[in-house]
């Protein structure tokens, strides 16, 4: 049915284990749904650096930018600590987001019944929690000029980043985030800095202007952003959507991924501007980051990575049927008690990142009856 071109990128550290359970959901759609996808598969981060010299290729990067979607799986590891900026794991994934303009960053952060209770806050706090943070993935402080540490004089260096966000910046990604609170609860809480910072001002009068000449029937409120990280922990339930700029997103959507009780359940999008022909580049990519520590021992949880891929098919490619299907069957697994170890929460039985993706197929064939 599709030929969906998928570039698919497992990176470093648990990146590969996760990433083959996805892969085995494809074979498994492959099979039962006449659904193909057309795959391809490269090295990226210090994998990518140690045996291509470079955290992601230039030959990598142009196969992203013909692709339909890119499934990233984690990068990084203490062992390419001393190598320069610009060849670090992170700086591939940092080159995907600006190179393929994926400026709006999803990042659910959702509670699922049977999980409830491996948050660290109180079941009340956090049971049927279901929030989304839009992050701002191609601006500010990652991206902005000057930046660079220099000599002052000879006992003095100095270091500078630079915050800068423009009004279309702005714009796009509150577009994003107010088109998605429709379909939710249409409530979005803006997150900046207002009261110290000029971009903090700018974000706050650019929203509110974009909200009131095309938004105005979604409720927007306006919140620091550390006032925002506190509420997170106090009380989520207030919120839907939180709009945010790149810096602030990462912070926050770590916040909220721990409301969840762990970092593995977690999935993300990175979207890039719609085209003439109405489809956008994407990325679809675990929150979690490479597990240096448990990668190669089987331990990994691969549900934020299958999570991630029905994103994908959510997303990028109009499959709102099979994306369901993928998220009840991981529920469903969950349900019947079965927990990698990162999940675990009493007398759970644990089992390895391959039974959690065997059990998730297995709930697949139960949910089509294939
Ligand atoms: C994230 C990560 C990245 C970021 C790092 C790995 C560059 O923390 O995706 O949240 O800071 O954006
Ligand atoms: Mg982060």
């Amino acid at each position: 049915m599709s030929n969906k071109k998928i570039l698919i990128l497992p990176g470093d550290g648990i990146g590969n284990e996760v990433m083959s359970e996805v892969l085995k959901i494809i074979d498994w759609m492959a099979k039962t749904r006449s659904m193909t996808f057309d795959i391809t598969e490269r090295l990226v981060g210090g994998t990518a650096y140690d045996k291509e010299g470079d955290s992601i290729s230039d030959e990598t990067m142009q196969i992203a930018l013909d692709s339909d979607a890119v499934l990233f799986g984690a990068v990084g590891g203490s062992k390419w600590d001393n190598v320069e900026r610009d060849k670090r794991p992170e700086a591939a994934l940092l080159r995907l987001r600006k190179d393929l303009d994926l400026f709006a960053n999803l990042r659910p952060a959702v509670v699922l019944d049977a999980l409830a209770g491996a948050s660290s806050l109180k079941l009340d706090l956090v049971k049927g929690l279901d929030i989304l943070i839009v992050r701002e993935l191609t601006s500010g402080v990652y991206f902005g000029q000057p930046r660079g540490i220099s000599k002052i004089n000879d006992t003095e260096s100095k270091a500078i980043d630079t915050q800068v966000y423009t009004t279309s910046e702005i714009d796009r990604v509150s577009r994003v985030a107010f088109d998605l609170a429709k379909v939710r609860r249409n409530k979005v809480s803006s997150a900046e800095k207002s009261n110290v910072m000029e971009t903090g001002l700018f974000w706050r009068k650019t929203v509110t202007e974009l909200h009131k000449k095309e938004y105005s029937s979604v409720d927007l409120e306006h919140i620091l952003a550390d006032n925002c990280a506190m509420q997170l922990v106090r009380y989520p339930k207030q919120f839907d959507v939180i709009l945010t700029d790149n810096l602030f997103g990462d912070l926050l959507s770590d916040t909220a991924a721990m409301l969840t009780g762990s970092l593995g359940m977690l999935p993300s999008a990175a979207l890039g501007p719609v085209n003439e022909n109405g489809t956008r580049a994407a990325m679809y990519e675990p929150v979690h980051g490479s597990a240096p520590d448990i990668a190669g021992q089987s331990k990994a949880n691969p549900l934020a990575m299958i999570m991630s891929f029905a994103m994908m098919l959510k997303y990028s490619f109009d499959m709102h049927e099979d994306s369901k299907l993928v998220e009840k069957a991981v529920q469903n697994v969950l349900l019947k008690g079965l927990r990698t170890a990162d999940i675990k929460d009493g007398a759970e039985k644990i089992i390895s990142t391959q039974e959690m993706g065997n059990a998730v197929i297995q709930e697949l064939k139960i949910l089509t009856g294939n």
